[in-house]
């Protein structure tokens, strides 16, 4: 079977995280063969760290000359829509980063163009490689807690440092990022929540803005969500403690679990007894390189996708819903009013400082060392 050819835009702290993945045949039938960065810097580590590599200076000659079978997205999440359209356009597969945009209007453009084109279109959920989640979900869907009543998640191990937010001028500013923990960090779980839960109706939020760091968006917030079968959900996630939890519980009406590190605690009502379970997960799954391997799986033969890209609506629409009811004060219908969103978005753009210093630096490939102290 033919050898994949995959070319990444965008070879920062992730992006050349998976080029090394790739380089190093960690990616089954699957090669190397672009890349593409602004960042002279970047191009320099990509010339002098992967080998027979072509590399690019913008997207404009990627897309006319790299002739890859599959494009990887790793740049800031505005680009995701339109270099994906653009890839599709050129006749490529494509794996967008997550998120899957900033605006629900525009991801709904790249899911159209994705459709008529036919080629296969993923997203970097990688935490759905996650086997507890994987089993979490088994058991939602296949009703052991009975009907779902209520779910909490706690997802505050996102900390980050002041130096983490100045290290690019695109991050946590509403013109180059979008958004703050909702829009970056918290997207895995707010997929995760809808994956398992299902997507919700409505959602009031409330975020607190710069109350950590010193930048213009959120760095905590709090979602309320509605789901349609009556169930609730409360959703709290932040960057700004350093020995934050992870911790998931979703209550039914026969049942309880919570999931939090690797441990899968589940409680179910047996008569008048309750029996507790306690299940350990040895490992979190494949993360990245399991949905890489997926991704050229399904380019290669078809495997069905653990993470469709157009499974990316469904967070955008969560994350979109609670911007525009901080800024309403109300509850937030989903689908989300894109009209409004979209004219929220253009006077947060308008309001953006954006920052002008940057310690952007050469990537090392190893995705996470620059929070190894955590
Ligand atoms: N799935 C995950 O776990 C995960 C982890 C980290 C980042 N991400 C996502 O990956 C994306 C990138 O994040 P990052 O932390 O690697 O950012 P980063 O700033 O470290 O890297 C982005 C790279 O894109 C380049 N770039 C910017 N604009 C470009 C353009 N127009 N054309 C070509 N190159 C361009 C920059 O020079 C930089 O090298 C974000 O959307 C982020 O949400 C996902």
């Amino acid at each position: 079977m033919k050898t994949v050819s995959i070319g990444i835009i965008g070879i920062g702290n992730i992006g050349s995280a998976h080029a090394v993945a790739l380089r190093d045949g960690r990616v089954e039938g699957a090669r190397l063969a672009a890349i593409c960065d602004i960042d002279p810097n970047k191009q320099t580590w990509a010339r002098e760290n992967l080998p027979d590599v072509a590399v690019y200076e913008n997207h404009r000659d990627f897309f006319n000359h790299s002739g890859v079978d599959a494009v990887i997205l790793s740049v800031p999440h505005y680009f995701h829509p339109p270099y994906a359209m653009e890839g599709f356009a050129h006749g490529m597969h494509v794996l967008s980063e997550k998120p899957a945009g900033v605006a629900v209007s525009a991801v709904k453009e790249m899911m159209e163009a994705a459709k008529a084109s036919g080629k296969v279109f993923g997203i970097m959920w990688n935490q759905r490689t996650d086997p507890m989640y994987q089993e979490v979900r088994r058991m939602v869907q296949e009703g052991e807690l009975g009907k779902p009543l209520r779910l909490m998640w706690q997802t505050t191990r996102w900390y980050r440092t002041q130096e983490y937010y100045d290290s690019g001028t695109w991050r946590a500013t509403w013109d180059g990022e979008g958004g703050g923990v909702l829009m970056n960090q918290a997207p895995h779980q707010l997929d995760l929540m809808q994956w398992i839960f299902g997507v919700p109706t409505a959602v009031r939020a409330e975020c607190a803005m710069g109350k950590y760091h010193d930048i213009e968006v959120e760095d905590e917030a709090t979602l309320f969500c509605r789901f349609e079968n009556g169930a609730t959900g409360i959703f709290h996630t932040t960057t700004g403690e350093e020995h934050g939890v992870n911790r998931l519980e979703i209550f039914g009406t026969t049942g309880r679990l919570t999931a939090e590190g690797r441990t899968l605690t589940v409680y179910r009502k047996n008569g008048k007894q309750t029996t507790v379970e306690t299940k350990e997960f040895e490992t979190s799954g494949g993360q990245h390189v399991g949905i890489l391997n997926n991704f050229a799986a399904a380019i290669r033969d078809g495997s069905p996708l653990l993470a469709p890209g157009y499974e990316g609506l469904a967070e955008v629409e969560i994350c979109n819903a609670a911007y525009l009811s901080v800024h309403s004060g109300k509850e937030e219908a989903i689908p989300t009013d894109t009209k409004r969103f979209d004219a929220l978005l253009r006077d947060l753009r308008a309001s953006s400082k954006g920052k002008g210093k940057t310690t952007q630096e050469a990537p090392d490939g190893i995705y996470k060392k620059r929070w190894s102290n955590l």
